[in-house]
């Protein structure tokens, strides 16, 4: 077997063998295949598609390549989340405490922001003291001890795909439909998942740009679910615009406490409910209807919020002490009528830019820098109205004026959930 008869085979269309696909991930990780050589065949990918029997292989071949986590001592009522990445996307501040105050365990190993998206870990860093490199055994017990515990995932699970993935990064492949999908299930199968609801993010600011694309991967992820013991319910959302007001670390942590705390309403709000029901219902076995009666009820009566509280005790975090925004910058309408759009890729672009994210892997965050968008779209603006407030400590020097679309005409409003597939 060699490197360059497969890459010519995927080149032309052909089916790659379980044995070849062993040979890949292996040759990968032991360095006799290259960088480039692995580039030509992603790319190969890419264009040519991949068939469910190659894609199961492929991310088996994934999710064997590190560490494997067992967490069957924990019982049959843990349920994870995984969301494909959006900006303002804080669900999982949210969801975590919220379905672990309705009795399911929620053992949640989340990532960092790379580019216009934001990632959970560096949300809870901003939280001074807040501890996200658990040990196993700590993770596992903190779990057991109070159904919740929010962890960075170790540099050893899923190796291959850690590896692809980089490279995927930078030689335009991560949008590959077979390549996500075995990215994030090699990802849950090596973290012990066997509930998992997915929230596959559609539009602008997403990965993916159309249902139908969201369509294949969320029937391929739970393919892949049914064949390794896992059971996936995927969820279409809208990732046109960004997800609540708040975009940007500690922003994020304030409006998640606004939601738990302060009875915020919003989409925002709606989708956490939404995933959250889902979950629970997975977790004991429940009709949804039940589950979303319980998840409403420790929203309101406070059960949903002290649980957030007692997750961040735990895991040594100050939420009193969060840091406070730095340099404010005001951005106003320039004109009269509705807000009919917020861009939410160039939002997170933004966002990025002022500090809140990485441009390179090796950039620090400032953890107060962000937005808070002032508006929600409908929202009639007048002339000179703040649509947006930016926090930095980096000098402003102009700001991109197509992120916001005003009209004199409302638009319909915009479904949050496409859909449901199961
Ligand atoms: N998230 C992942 O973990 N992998 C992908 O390929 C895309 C999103």
């Amino acid at each position: 077997m060699n490197i360059i008869d497969i890459i010519n085979k995927k080149r032309k269309c052909g089916t790659l063998t379980d044995e070849e696909i062993k040979y890949i991930i292996d040759g990968y990780l032991s360095e006799e295949i290259k960088d480039y050589q692995m580039s030509a065949l992603l790319m190969a990918i890419l264009i040519n598609d991949m068939d469910n029997e190659e894609i199961y292989s492929l991310t088996k071949y994934m999710a064997d390549s590190g560490e494997k986590l067992d967490l069957s001592p924990l019982g049959d009522n843990v349920v994870d989340k995984h969301s494909t990445g959006g900006v303002g996307d804080k669900t999982t501040l949210i969801i975590a405490p919220l379905v672990a105050s309705c009795g399911v365990k929620v053992a949640k190993m989340s990532g960092r922001g790379l580019g216009h998206t934001g990632g959970t870990i560096d949300k809870l860093e901003s939280i001074p003291g807040f501890t996200v490199n658990l040990t196993e055994d700590d993770f596992l017990k903190q779990v057991n001890d109070i159904n919740v515990a929010i962890t960075s995932q170790t540099e050893n699970v899923a190796i291959a795909d850690k590896k692809i993935y980089a490279l995927r990064d930078v030689t335009g492949t991560v949008e590959s439909i077979p390549l996500i999908a075995s990215s994030i299930m090699s990802k849950k199968i090596a973290l012990g998942a066997k509930k998992l609801v997915l929230d596959v993010k559609v539009g602008k600011g997403a990965l993916l740009k159309n249902i139908n694309a969201a369509r294949r991967l969320s029937n391929l992820m739970i393919d892949i679910g049914k064949h390794n013991g896992i059971e996936v319910i995927c969820i279409l959302t809208n990732m046109d615009i960004p997800l609540g007001n708040n975009v940007g670390n500690a922003l994020e942590v304030k409006e998640a406490m606004e939601i738990l705390n302060e009875h915020k309403q919003g989409h925002l709000r709606d989708l956490c409910v939404e995933l959250s029901s889902y979950m629970v219902a997975l977790g004991l076995n429940i009709p949804y209807e039940e589950s979303k009666e319980k998840v409403l009820n420790n929203l309101d009566n406070g059960l949903a919020y002290n649980k957030f509280l007692e997750l961040v005790k735990t895991q040594h975090g100050n939420i009193d002490e969060l840091p406070e925004e730095s340099n404010k910058y005001e951005i106003k309408s320039k004109t009269a009528g509705y807000l009919v759009d917020i861009d939410a890729y160039k939002l997170g672009i933004l966002s990025m830019s002022l500090g809140a994210g990485r441009e390179n892997k090796e950039d620090t965050i400032d953890y107060s820098a962000g937005i808070i968008v002032n508006k929600n779209i409908n929202d009639y603006v007048n002339e000179g109205d703040v649509i947006m407030t930016l926090y930095t400590n980096k000098e402003i020097t102009n700001v991109d004026s197509t992120i916001f679309k005003i009209s004199d005409k409302k638009i319909e409003d915009e479904k949050l959930i496409y859909e449901i597939i199961k």
